[in-house]
Order: C-alpha cells, then structure tokens, then sequence
C-alpha cells in the first residue's frame, strides 16, 4: 500500500490553514541568523563600491528580484474570504456528500474575480464575475467553480482560447477592449452566435454587480449527484445572496472605477471586518438522470443554455457565510487553485464538452502558474481530509514521505490501506451509457438554438433593465470601427427581438436589419428579473 507518512492537513496544522513564516523577536536572514543592520549594504569603505560578498544583501534582493507569479491567464484580478457551509441536510436524498448533512458545518474559502481584466484592473467594469469556492470537507476538498452567470460563451472548450484572445487586450496596444476598439470581441460574439445569450447577460445589469456581496452564482454546467443507493439525479448549483441580486449603473460603474478600482475587494473586505458577514444559500435544480440528458426540451449537457426557475425551482440545501478576511493576499488569494476535478464522494461530472475541457485546462494551468506539480502543498489548498497519495518529489516538494517505494500493489510497506467501498469513495464510475457512435468533431443538433433563450432573457427584462440593457449595446458597439461587424451584430439582435435591435441600430446610426430565422415563442420569466430581490421571508 502507499506508505503512511503523508503531508500534514490544514486541520492538523491548526485553523487558519496558514503558515506564519516568522518567528522570534529578532530580525535575522532566511537561514535565521540575526541581523546587525539591514539598511546598508557592505562596502569597502564608506564610498564603495559594494561588496559581491554581502550575503544579506544579494539574499534580500534576490528574493525580492522573484516575489512575482504569474497571474491567471484569466480571471487575474480577485478578492477572497474565509468562512463556513452549513448543510441543511435537504440534499442527502440527492447525494451521499458528507459536508450536504443536517448542520454539518465545513470551512469554505470563496475567490471572487472578474474575467478579462489583469491583476491591477478596476473592478466596476463590464464583465463575467467568478465565484469559485472550495470546500475542505472530512472526505476530500470540493470546489464548485462557477460565474455570476448561469450560462457560458461557447459551448465546447476547444474554442476557450478563441473567446479570451477576442477578449483580452490587443496584442500591439495592450489596450483592454473596455477601454478602446472593441472589434475582436464583436466580431467573436457575432460570428459565434452560441455567445449571444451570455453577452445579453453581460450587456444587462448583470455585467456591472453593486458587491460581490450582491451576487448570484452559478455552477453553469449540469453535474451528477449520487446518493448512498447509488441513485443518480442531474443537478444544477445556485448561489442566491442572503442581500439580494444588485447592480450599479453604467455611470456609477465608470465614476468607480476611476475614483476607487478596489470598490469590491474594498466592500468585501469592509462588510466582512464591520462583521457585516455575506451569507449565501446553497441550492440546487433537479433533474430526472435520463439517458437523452434533457429537460423540458433543454440539452442539460448545452452549457450555453439555463433551465428557467419556473421549470425547475432551485431547493436550497446549505448555507454559506463568509467571516474571516485573509491574513495574506499573495499566500490565499493569489496562490489558491480551484479545479472542478476536485470532486467528493456523491458529486460528479457529466459529459457537457465545456466542462470536460476545463478539467483538463485548470491543472495545466496551475503547474505554470505555481510552478509544478505540488502546490496542492501550499496552506490554501491543502485539503482538511488525511491524504495519503501516491505522489512523490518534484519542485517544491515540502513533505517528507517515508516507506519503501510508492507503488502499489506493495506487499512490503505494511498492509494495503487504499481500498473502500464505493460509498465511502469519490471518482466512482456512474454507469452511463457511452454511444457506439464514431469519434466525431461536431456538436449535437439540440446545440444550434442560440436565439430563443435570448429572447427569453430579453423579454423577462422590466422596462428600466431593457432600456439599460439597449445603453449598454449602443455604447460597447458605438466603439468598434469595423461597420461589419455592427451590422453582424444587429443581425444578431434581429433575431432576438425586433424592439432591441431596432433601438440599438438607431443608437448606431444604422438600418435594422430583418430576422434570418423565426423569432422564437418563448413565456417571459419574472424569475429572470430579480434584480433587488431578497431572500424569501426577509
Ligand atoms: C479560472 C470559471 C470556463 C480555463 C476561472 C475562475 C473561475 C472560472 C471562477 C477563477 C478561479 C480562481 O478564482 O482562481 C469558469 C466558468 C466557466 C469557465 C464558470 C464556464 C462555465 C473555462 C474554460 C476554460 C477555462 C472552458 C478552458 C478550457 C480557466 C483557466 C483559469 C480559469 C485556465 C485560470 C486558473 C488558474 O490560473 O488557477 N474560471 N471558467 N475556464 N478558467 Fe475558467
């Protein structure tokens, strides 16, 4: 079996799981030697030159020299906090997840972000929100790594780094589309109409959230529960924000951004410090597990697609409050990984070829970013279960692992303790059917509705939501110098509503162009549009 010593949780290194790398009274080198002075370097003589020999010194520059890590490629700009999920107990006919209990209370750590914007971007801009939270349950960590919108951009991850290319600044300026030509962007969502209806969702006030305390979030894609029956419902995960959904508007967005581009790390770390603690209620849509994955006629495997509320109620399971600021940005909030793989026993993925993608993408990504393969190590990730892997040496490896070799199985390092039952397991095959059709590059035919949800979306909107929603178009289309490409667009919006696109192509300044498929027949949804409202009973 793989050998017992293992590296110690966050649990038992004591809560916080952080590390306070100093000690003592004194001043001293990284190899704990004390110091006399460390504000001159050693020279020969009182005018130099300085001395190669100086270690203190080359040690304090050279660390110094490294302090930086490469930001996220996406979602670089984030605040985060400390707090706690306590089950309700609702979901354990759903799933055999421990941490989904009646009051079971497990530590969480939630990173909010936005997407496009680099480390030292504003806040208050048009944009995705992520909400990414981690859950250090007794079986394992969880994330459920999800966005402040329920639908996503494109439907299938091999063309992520086609939308962020789109998105992100241009390559010769550097300058972000939000704040120059817009042109890459557009021509993305108007030649890729999928990503209509997550742009809707961004134009509207959505795109513009008053504090990332007054946020939704959303695990956008359809995931798998299984019970202790080995019974299996699909599911979709809703935060709902104890204060209610609120945005600002377009003006107070831009006046925030200028005069305070930390407005939301700032209000989150203010409410929390105040002991204004954000809650958020945990809930969940069901779904029968059928083998066509539909409901109601909606592909749940279609992450460019949401099942409205009326359809399918979310039924709260737990709650979640955040409590504790971070003690250090760089060591939680910068260095944490989330990863949809990290998954517990009684929750798992389901083929949406989105989701599959960005298991593959996160890990990638974090053995880059934080400089190979052990930073499951560092404090922030260090799950609260025992871990007793397989995995050994490597960059920054802090453990120091005994017993013979890990293999397995390893008739010479004391017994073989690897083995449970599938209740007690995460990772447990779900037997689904896989198809005997061919290996082939193309989306299935339910995938080509890219207009009727936006109209549902647009058609549920209160008459002030539309008209900003109609600002928000004109404006960010108003930027683009390629005249194509917001006649693309209007295209687009001809296909969503007649009302909208005429409205933004006189904002434009140009004709309105006819539908190229039939207006879809949808029912508005006064779901959709909540803005301010708050939890029920409140
Ligand atoms: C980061 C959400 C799609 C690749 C993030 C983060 C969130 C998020 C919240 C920030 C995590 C943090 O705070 O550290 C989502 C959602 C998606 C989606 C909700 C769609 C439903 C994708 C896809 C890919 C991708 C399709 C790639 C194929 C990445 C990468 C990072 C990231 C590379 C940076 C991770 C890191 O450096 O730690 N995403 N994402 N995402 N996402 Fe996604």
């Amino acid at each position: 079996g793989a050998p017992q010593t293992r590296t110690p949780t966050g649990a038992e290194t004591g809560a916080p799981p952080t590390d306070n790398g100093q000690q003592g009274a004194f001043l001293t080198t990284a190899q704990g030697a004390r110091l006399r002075d460390t504000d001159h370097s050693l020279k020969a003589g009182p005018r130099g030159p300085v001395l190669l020999q100086d270690h203190h010194l080359r040690e304090k520059i050279t660390h110094f020299d490294h302090e930086r890590i490469p930001e996220r490629v996406v979602h670089a700009r984030g605040a985060g906090a400390h707090g706690t999920f306590t089950g309700y107990g609702t979901a354990t006919k759903l799933s055999r997840a421990g941490f989904l209990k009646k009051n079971k209370e497990t530590p969480v750590f939630v990173r909010f972000s936005t997407v496009l914007g680099s480390r030292g971007s504003a806040d208050t801009v048009r944009d995705t929100r992520g909400f990414a939270t981690k859950f250090y349950t007794d079986e394992g960590t969880f994330d459920l790594v999800g966005n402040n919108i329920p639908v996503f951009f494109i439907q299938d991850a091999i063309k992520f780094p086609d939308i962020i290319h789109a998105g992100k600044p241009h390559p010769d300026r550097e300058i972000p589309q939000a704040q120059s030509a817009h042109d890459t962007f557009w021509d993305f969502v108007s030649l890729h109409t999928e990503a209509q209806h997550h742009t809707i969702w961004n134009m509207s006030d959505r795109g513009i959230p008053r504090s990332y305390r007054t946020m939704e979030g959303f695990g956008v894609h359809t995931f798998r529960l299984v019970n202790d029956a080995g019974e299996t419902v699909l599911v979709k995960f809703h935060w709902k924000p104890k204060l209610g959904v609120h945005s600002l508007v377009w003006e107070e967005a831009q006046l925030a951004a200028g005069v305070d581009p930390d407005f939301h790390r700032r209000d989150l770390y203010d409410a929390i410090e105040s002991g204004a603690y954000p809650e958020w209620e945990l809930g969940v849509q069901v779904f029968p597990d059928t083998p066509e994955e539909t409901f109601a006629g909606i592909d749940l495997l279609d992450p460019t697609k949401f099942v409205p509320e009326e359809l399918a109620p979310v039924q709260p399971i737990g709650t979640m409050v955040l409590d504790r600021t971070p003690t250090n940005y760089h060591a939680e909030v910068e260095q944490v990984a989330f990863h949809l793989g990290h998954l517990v026993p009684g929750i798992d993925v389901t083929n949406d070829p989105l989701l599959q993608g960005r298991l593959f993408s996160y890990l990638d990504t974090q053995l880059t970013r934080l400089g190979g393969p052990n930073f499951h190590q560092i404090p922030i990730n260090r799950p609260h279960a025992p871990v007793n892997d397989m995995l050994r040496d490597g960059m920054h490896q802090h453990a120091v692992h005994g017993g013979v070799a890990p293999y397995h199985p390893n008739s010479l390092d004391g017994g073989n303790p690897s083995e449970a039952g599938d209740a007690e397991t995460a990772f447990v095959d779900v037997p689904v059917t896989v198809t005997e059709a061919p290996k082939i590059r193309q989306n299935p035919a339910s995938f080509d509705d890219h207009y009727s949800q936006v109209r549902l979306f647009w058609l549920s909107m209160t008459p002030v939501e539309q008209e900003h929603i109609i600002s928000a178009y004109t404006f960010e289309l108003a930027k683009c110098y390629e005249q194509a490409i917001k006649q693309r667009q209007l295209l687009s919006l001809a296909n969503v509503d007649p009302v909208l696109c005429q409205r933004v192509a006189t904002g434009l300044g140009l004709p309105a162009p006819e539908p190229t498929v039939p207006l879809a027949e949808v029912t508005p949804s006064p779901v959709l549009s909540q803005l301010g409202q708050t939890w029920p009973g409140d």
